[in-house]
């Protein structure tokens, strides 16, 4: 019996391909974008060799929004699990626009689909580096988060939890 219908920003990465055995293994139908810019396609033979299900897949990057609408349209969610990011904090500081333009404009592609096409439901994995760490030491709390993030890549993700809570507010 499948319960819900899944779509995975990034299921071929590192931790997107773990978490989508977890949901095939909960019968839970899961679809995956990625544009592989740090994932390689073979993940999905290894997901099939181990679950006995073939995702399906979407070679798309999250700025290309009218591919990004035709997987909204030919697929009706429950559940967005949104992990698409760059990730590295050395390149977040020599790249930072790239990373402000991956991370928080072509995020709100996804979110605003999600909103037309009336997903309500997101999980978002943020990072421990939106804590100011010269501030607070480890273990962090909720009220530890300062606007003073020490990188740019732990500013993409404050930003887009903020985001998160306007839209959440107000939709
Ligand atoms: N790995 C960690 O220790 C860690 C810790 C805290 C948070 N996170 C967060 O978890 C998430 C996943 O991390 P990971 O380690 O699996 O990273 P990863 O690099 O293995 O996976 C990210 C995937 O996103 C894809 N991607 C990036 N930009 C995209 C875009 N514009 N369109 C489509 N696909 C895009 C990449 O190709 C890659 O496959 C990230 O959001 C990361 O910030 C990771």
């Amino acid at each position: 019996m499948i319960l819900k219908k899944i779509l995975l920003t990034w299921g071929t990465g590192y931790i997107g391909s773990h978490t989508a055995l977890e949901f095939i293994e909960k019968w839970y139908e899961i679809v995956i974008i990625d544009n592989l810019y740090n994932s390689d396609i073979s993940v999905l033979k290894n997901i099939e060799k181990i679950t006995w299900v073939l995702p399906k897949f979407y070679e798309i990057d999250l700025k290309d929004k009218q591919n990004l609408e035709k997987v909204f349209k030919e697929n009706k969610f429950d559940t967005v699990v949104h992990f698409a990011w760059l990730k590295a904090v050395w390149e977040s500081c020599e790249k930072p626009f790239l990373y402000y333009e991956n991370n928080i404009i072509w995020s709100l592609n996804l979110f605003e689909l999600m909103l037309k096409y009336s997903v309500k439901n997101i999980i978002f994995s943020s990072s421990a580096t939106v804590y100011d760490s010269t501030a607070w030491k480890a273990p962090f709390f909720e009220n530890n988060i300062t606007w003073k993030t020490t990188n740019p890549y732990g500013t993409t993700k404050l930003v887009i939890e903020n985001i998160l809570r306007d839209l959440s507010n107000h939709k």
